[in-house]
């Protein structure tokens, strides 16, 4: 392969993700696309010198901010007058109407999408800085973050000299959903819904971590433009097509106020299949040189106004609240609803958040109250028709002790929340003991979440050790619980003892790790007794473990309980070796290796990785050695090498060998 062949295959890849993320349609079957992919990193390992900054892997950033820079816009960034009534949509016609004296105007109306504003600036066809709207007059400079969308093209030909589009970023609900459920598994805090999710995720500073949580973008609007010659907003539209940005799937331009409430009827009927949560619809003059003469107030223009669809709620009695206690001992508070149809579903639960906020909005059982969904999956309490309260509405009052079947442990006040403080509340042991044995975790067929209940309630279970202690004898003849059924979980309870290592990680549950990391971990130590002993320092260095993560990791396994139910669990017999992982047929099978010298990543890494894929690891070198890792100052394992014969490559070498699909 030479450089040329390196450049078609950018470009290349650049065609696919057009396809892919603009026109929707995947010109190659993934796994296709993921070699590709593959083959350019492999590439440009070798030949760092041909990367520039468009390559389709550059848009992985990788730098690490402390803060984000400045930039000042060079045209404001201005926000839009909103309104939810029709009647206020023909008056702002009219009086787009009066200003321009009686000359016809035609109208834009693109649907309002509900993301993060930003601007992008191109110079000469290439992107060059991105930034959020920030006070309309400067914002954080978020150009790495935005690198990070695989949708946006880099470096555009045929562009005007400097091109600054305008537009919002979004995260789709599948993504959306896909990270609240990692979070949910990391012990994390959820996000509302899409939106916060979006700016959160455009506020982290590790572009790294950006570049896991798809963003998409959707661009309709200019900045600073130098000679494109266009004269209306639907050209713009259409050049930005043109040039391969993503641009609204669905937009109209009508004449006349009756033609723009049934286009703005139309958007209301089709915005639910959009790929981006849509509030309502942005209303423009299509043409540049109408808004010219309409001009700006200091806050919006003239020319355009966004109308907002009221959010769906519906209204339904608060028949009573439960509290629920989570596997770390948060308490939520959840309103039980008479069942009410919204958006296409019956609700009969939603979420009151925390208790502050039941305070803030005096919700009392009894009360008509009004529920929404805005994109959130979990439907909240938004009002309370206070003038409706029956005579016997009743305060709801915080439990005093732990809403478990113990009923006896107390709660402590941590800022927003009530958390049970018992470390045997079992409550929390019931949601922990669901965690490790599900799907995700360590896969224990049969034992769900009505069996885990009843196992707790009976005091046959109290902690994970406990599982592994169950008998036949013990669980036949229990609710929905034959001979047969007895033996199959106990079977499965069995074969789950050799489960990989990073299912254990994960199943124990503790905070902040989830099951990407877990594997991580796995693979970064030998087995558990390793990644018990690692010093905060030593966890940092694995990949995705910064500080809050490695102290939790650290502070978990300095816990006396957990110490002795590990203990426990090595008695009975679980699987705390990485090595289970092997892959007998790996590509390394056969091989035997000797690593010395300093590498980019801790040795136990390089050993796990090798003995995954098949190979060995030893200590010293012999004839019988195959091959020696040597990272810097290499000392005298590195002399015998040689002395034998012994091969020696280095980390990319390594790496060629490890992963020989992608060795080209
Ligand atoms: S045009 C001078 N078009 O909604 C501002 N804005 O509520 C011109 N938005 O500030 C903005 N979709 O962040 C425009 N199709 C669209 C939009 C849109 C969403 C955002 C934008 C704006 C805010 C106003």
């Amino acid at each position: 392969m030479n450089k040329q062949d390196y450049l078609e295959l950018c470009q290349e890849i650049r065609r696919h993700d057009i396809a892919y993320y603009i026109h929707a349609q995947a010109s190659i079957p993934d796994y296709d696309y993921d070699q590709l992919y593959q083959k350019l990193l492999s590439l440009e390992k070798k030949h760092p010198e041909w990367v520039t900054p468009d390559s389709p892997s550059q848009k992985v950033g990788g730098v690490v901010l402390t803060e984000f820079r400045q930039i000042t816009h060079r045209i404001p960034m201005q926000s839009l007058d909103n309104t939810y009534s029709e009647a206020e949509l023909r008056d702002f016609a009219a009086r787009v109407d009066r200003l321009l004296e009686g000359r016809e105007v035609v109208w834009i109306l693109e649907p309002k999408v509900d993301g993060v504003a930003v601007s992008l600036r191109y110079e000469k066809g290439r992107l060059v800085s991105a930034a959020t709207r920030g006070d309309g007059v400067t914002g954080d400079d978020i150009t790495e973050n935005i690198r990070t969308i695989r949708q946006l093209p880099l470096e555009i030909p045929g562009t005007p000299d400097v091109l600054e589009v305008r537009g919002e970023v979004y995260m789709s609900f599948p993504s959306f959903q896909q990270l609240n459920r990692m979070r949910e598994e990391a012990g994390e805090p959820l996000f509302a819904n899409a939106r916060n999710a979006s700016a959160g995720t455009l506020k982290l500073l590790d572009s790294k971590l950006v570049a896991k949580r798809p963003l998409s973008l959707v661009l309709y609007g200019a900045g600073e433009i130098t000679g494109a010659g266009l004269e209306k907003q639907s050209d713009f539209l259409k050049a930005l097509a043109g040039w391969g940005f993503p641009v609204p799937e669905w937009w109209a331009t009508v004449r006349g106020v009756d033609a723009l409430l049934e286009a703005l009827h139309e958007l209301d009927g089709r915005r639910r299949s959009f790929n981006y949560p849509t509030d309502g619809a942005v209303i423009k003059v299509d043409s540049f040189e109408q808004r010219g003469w309409l001009g700006s107030t200091s806050k919006a223009p003239r020319w355009a106004i966004a109308y907002k669809f009221a959010p769906e709620q519906a209204e339904t009695t608060l028949r009573a609240v439960t509290f629920q206690v989570g596997r770390s001992g948060v308490i939520t508070p959840v309103a039980e609803l008479e069942p009410v149809q919204l958006s296409g579903t019956t609700v009969s639960r939603a979420t009151l958040h925390n208790f502050e906020e039941i305070k803030r909005k005096d919700i009392r059982v009894g009360d008509r109250v009004v529920v929404e969904k805005a994109g959130e999956i979990i439907p909240a309490v938004v009002k309370v028709q206070t003038s409706q309260r029956p005579k016997q509405a009743q305060v709801i009052t915080a439990p005093s002790v732990c809403p478990c079947p113990r009923q006896s442990s107390e709660l402590a006040w941590e800022g927003l929340f009530y958390k049970c403080t018992h470390a045997l509340c079992p409550g929390q042991t019931k949601r922990r003991l669901q965690h490790f044995a599900h799907r995700g975790a360590m896969d224990i067929e049969g034992l769900g979440e009505a069996l885990v209940e009843q196992l707790v309630d009976k005091g046959m279970l109290s902690n994970f050790a406990d599982i592994y202690r169950l008998r036949t004898e013990d669980v036949a003849g229990l609710e929905r619980m034959g001979r047969k059924s007895a033996e199959n979980l106990i079977h499965a309870i069995t074969q789950s003892k050799v489960q990989p290592l990073w299912r254990l990680i994960f199943g124990l549950g503790i905070p902040h790790v989830g099951a990407g990391l877990a594997r991580k971990l796995a693979a970064a130590y030998p087995d558990l007794d390793a990644l018990i002993s690692a010093t905060v320092e030593e966890l940092i260095q694995v990949e995705d473990v910064g500080e809050i993560v490695a102290r939790s990791i650290y502070e978990t396994f300095r816990r006396p309980e957990m110490l002795e139910l590990l203990e426990q669990l090595r008695q009975a017999g679980l699987n705390f070796q990485s090595r289970q992982e092997i892959g007998k047929d790996g590509p390394l099978k056969g091989l035997t290796f000797v690593i010395t010298g300093t590498l980019s990543k801790p040795r136990p890494s390089f050993e796990s990785e090798i003995r995954s894929l098949g190979g060995e690891v030893t200590g010293s070198v012999s004839s019988k050695t195959s091959y020696v890792l040597a990272g810097d100052e290499a000392g005298s394992k590195l002399d015998k090498a040689r002395k034998l014969g012994v091969k020696v490559i280095n980390e990319a070498e390594f790496e060629n060998l490890a992963r020989p699909s992608g060795g080209l």
